[in-house]
């Protein structure tokens, strides 16, 4: 690994997202030497007590959000040393910004990434202030989390108003999927054999499943989610990004621009769901109190306090992507909270033989059928169809080629922060999203959001510890076609 060096200021260093990932990130680059100690870790809090007791609660939260075969207490002590509190409050320009000021080294030309790790509607005071107090240098790059805005409108605002002080280089707009090692295997995957990219398209592919399953409910995010739902929270990015990588067409090279520019070609291509299409072909969840791993887990709306709510913790969709590749193939996206199992995978349904050499005596054909589980149980798998070895008479029978990730690689772990931090500071936007992404995501789904807020259905209710409403189990079975789900 490459050593490099940099200040990062992590803009809301005392929130959820600093203590549980960010920081057991940085740890990580730290302990297996991919930045040096003349970097600076400036996490900012709002509060000045806070600050002073900065190193008693990131001790800790390492210690919670590190696995012990991680941790090293002299690695940690070492880490802490970087860590340099810094008590602000963002929206306010006050004498506190000058002790921010001097947190940084002394090189003035080192790269200072501003990472906001607080609310969208912050950012935008966050980078005027910024520039006012000429923070701003030669090697300044800033990380915005998503989902950027609410709607297409807000994104463009949010946009706008960091564009002001930051060239579109310098933005980088984070999706954590695209950090995780087995998502960027989808294009090697892809790219490097010719046995997927001949058959990948419309001719042999019959649909292509996309789904992400959690079992966690609201984790103390109840403010933002309920205004979110899981249609901003994860369709608008890690799901379109994964549908991204599923679709576009090879890049000419692997650069920034060239990765970027095909899934922005999907993206444009994604059919447009209006109106009663909206109806027919999506369905939004919610669950209720229902049973998980022999626990009675609560509903969403005893989880939240509040007596209603129409926010959706389960979304599924038909999409269809217009172009010649994908012509007639359907993509179904799913994802939820509160799940029968934790689980993102892909599947690729391929489509049957042309022509059946075997009549239906020998038992059932089963198409092809490609799963790639991003996590957990890393794993490819490609069912082939064989002869069943252990009977005289012909007889066929699916098997499954099994790839398992962690068998395969040694120490296989991935920390898509981790990854994505140090591309930052490497001034690597390839696995970042160009503001044209995020206009075109919103395009396709600002009419999905409308329509469900004019029509007067509710979400479907679905019991915690369940797959989801069996709306979607409708959705895909009117279609003969089965979720993939395990
Ligand atoms: C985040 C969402 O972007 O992704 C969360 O805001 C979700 O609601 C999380 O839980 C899932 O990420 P992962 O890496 O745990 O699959």
């Amino acid at each position: 690994a490459t050593t490099t060096v940099f200040d990062i200021v992590l803009f809301g260093g005392c929130g959820d997202l600093s203590l549980r990932k960010l920081m057991p990130a940085l740890y990580r680059g730290y302990a297996e030497g991919s930045f040096d100690s003349n970097s600076r870790i400036i996490p900012t809090c709002r509060d000045a007590e806070t600050a002073a007791g900065y190193a008693e609660i990131l001790a800790k939260s390492l210690q919670q959000f590190l696995s012990s075969d991680e941790y090293d207490s002299a690695v940690a002590d070492s880490f802490m040393q970087l860590v340099m509190p810094c008590a602000l409050d963002i929206t306010t320009v006050d004498e506190r910004w000058k002790s921010l000021h001097k947190l940084f080294s002394k090189d003035a030309e080192q790269s200072r990434i501003f990472y906001m790790a607080v609310p969208p509607a912050i950012f935008g005071i966050t980078c005027e202030n910024l520039s006012q107090q000429k923070m701003i240098n030669g090697q300044s790059r800033i990380v915005v989390e998503k989902p950027i805005g609410y709607d297409g409108v807000t994104a463009s605002a949010i946009n706008d108003e960091i564009a002001r002080y930051f060239d579109e280089k310098s933005i980088f707009r984070i999706d954590h999927y695209l950090g995780k090692e087995t998502v960027q295997n989808l294009m090697a995957l892809r790219f490097t054999n010719v046995i997927f990219e001949q058959l990948w398209d419309a001719k042999s592919i019959d649909h292509v499943q996309i789904s992400i399953s959690e079992t966690v409910g609201l984790e103390g995010r109840a403010g933002f989610y309920d205004n979110a739902g899981a249609l901003r929270d994860m369709v608008q990015n890690h799901l379109l990004q994964l549908l991204c990588l599923v679709a576009m067409e090879s890049p000419n090279k692997l650069d920034a621009n060239s990765i970027r520019a095909e899934k922005l070609k999907v993206l444009e291509a994604l059919r447009p769901l209006t109106g009663a299409d909206v109806d027919d072909y999506t369905v939004r969840g919610q669950y209720v109190a229902g049973e998980f791993n022999g626990d009675l887990v609560p509903g969403y709306l005893e989880e939240l306090g509040k007596p209603s709510s129409n926010t959706e913790t389960f979304v599924a969709i038909k999409a269809h992507i217009d172009n010649w590749r994908w012509s007639k193939v359907p993509f179904y996206l799913s994802t939820g909270k509160r799940m029968k199992a934790r689980s993102a995978k892909i599947v690729i349904q391929f489509k049957e033989v042309s022509h059946r050499v075997y009549d239906g005596s020998v038992g059932q054909m089963t198409p092809n059928q490609l799963i790639i589980k991003l996590q957990p149980g890393e794993s490819i798998q490609l069912s082939l169809m064989t002869k069943d070895l252990t009977c005289l008479e012909t007889k066929l029978k699916p098997v499954s080629l099994n790839l398992n990730f962690s068998d395969t690689y040694d120490n296989f772990k991935s920390d898509a922060y981790k990854r994505l931090i140090l591309d930052v500071a490497a001034n690597n936007p390839a696995l970042f999203i160009h503001r044209d992404e995020v206009d075109c995501a919103w395009r396709w789904i600002d009419p999905i959001i409308e329509q469900w807020q004019q029509s007067a259905h509710t979400p479907d209710l679905y019991r915690a510890g369940s797959w989801g409403p069996s709306a979607a189990k409708t959705l895909i079975e009117q279609d003969d076609r089965y979720w993939f789900n395990g």
